[in-house]
């Protein structure tokens, strides 16, 4: 194979999609399959830092995996695939943590959000959460890592163990990765103020009924000096506008930006065509996710021959790592 290399990157799972996931990150997974080697990793041993029940660990992981294959990740090409199956990456964490200055971990900005966010739940493991997101990463001699601005310095810090365990065990069995950022565009929730997320159910869900869709859309937060279908609006502040240029043809996000200014066009009007053009945009998904959902049987085969074929990776690096660490 001519690829450029390989690409890793890896998500919490968190259930059914929103617009905020595709835009930001999985239409860009999808992308890199043309010039990659990919990996893709539902992360759920992360997940256990943050959720304390795990009854719906399995749901969410079904709910993504469809998700991201109803948008186009290629199982028979890419590797998909649960964290938990490769049980190598607990162990490559305990010996990356030998290299890890303490001081490094308790001074990243995540981990200080995690611990204000939930005082009453600081538990060890998300202290070494980048430890384990350096193992996920190294262990599959990742080239390229694409993922979230919110993820750099994480990125920042895996070169930095792997620079360590390279150096103390005088070997170059550890692949520095580079990082490559996705998120080129903010996507803002129906609020318009902040980023589209779960947690404030701001979200439109990709796998929405075309209904729910509009009524979502409906919601949407306009600029806010319009009050009245006579005042004219000002589209650069407008999330419905930023959203047109998204899914809408450039005719009309053109014909959009001139009548929002000068009151041609309601905000009423505006939404509905809109939310049109996205259930357009959205077709093509919905069929294929709701076709991929009713066999969930099939899902999780693709799952386990991911695990696989990870596993198969994971068990080769580990063999260097022991060899290079001198273990007996
Ligand atoms: N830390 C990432 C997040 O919170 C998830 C993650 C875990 C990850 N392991 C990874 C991302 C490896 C990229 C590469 O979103």
């Amino acid at each position: 194979m001519s690829k450029k290399g390989r690409v890793f990157s890896g998500a919490r799972p968190t259930g059914r999609q929103h617009l905020g996931n595709y835009l930001g990150a999985i239409q860009n997974y999808v992308a890199l399959q043309t010039d990659y080697d990919c990996v893709y990793c539902i992360v759920d041993v992360h997940a256990l830092t943050t959720v304390e029940t795990t009854q719906e660990l399995k749901l969410n992981t079904f709910e993504m995996a469809v998700d991201w294959l109803a948008a186009g990740i290629r199982p028979e090409e890419t590797i998909l695939f649960v964290q938990s199956h490769v049980p190598e990456v607990m162990e490559l964490h305990t010996y990356l943590s030998m290299v890890t200055a303490l001081g490094k971990l308790t001074d990243l900005p995540t981990f200080k959000e995690k611990v204000a966010q939930q005082p009453e739940n600081v538990n060890y493991g998300l202290l070494g959460y980048p430890v384990l997101m350096t193992a996920d990463i190294v262990l599959y001699k990742t080239d390229v890592v694409p993922v979230g601005i919110d993820q750099a310095p994480h990125l920042e810090f895996a070169r930095e163990v792997v620079r360590s365990f390279n150096y103390r065990y005088n070997t170059k069995v550890l692949i520095e990765p580079q990082v490559k950022h996705t998120e080129i565009l903010k996507v803002l929730g129906i609020d318009g103020k902040a980023k589209m997320g779960k947690s404030l159910n701001n979200h439109i869900e990709l796998a929405s009924t075309p209904e729910e869709t509009t009524a979502r859309v409906k919601d949407m937060v306009t600029d806010p000096a319009r009050m009245k279908r006579t005042d004219p609006g000002n589209p650069d502040i407008c999330n419905v506008y930023s959203m047109h240029k998204i899914f809408s043809p450039a005719e009309e996000v053109e014909m959009v930006n001139v009548e929002c200014r000068r009151a041609g066009i309601g905000c009423v009007d505006c939404k509905k065509r809109l939310a049109a053009n996205m259930n357009k945009h959205l077709e093509p998904f919905r069929a294929k996710r709701s076709e991929l959902a009713s066999k969930p049987d099939e899902i999780q085969d693709i799952l386990n021959d991911g695990g696989r074929r990870a596993r198969a990776i994971a068990q080769q690096t580990m063999v260097e790592v022991r060899d290079a660490m001198q273990l007996p």
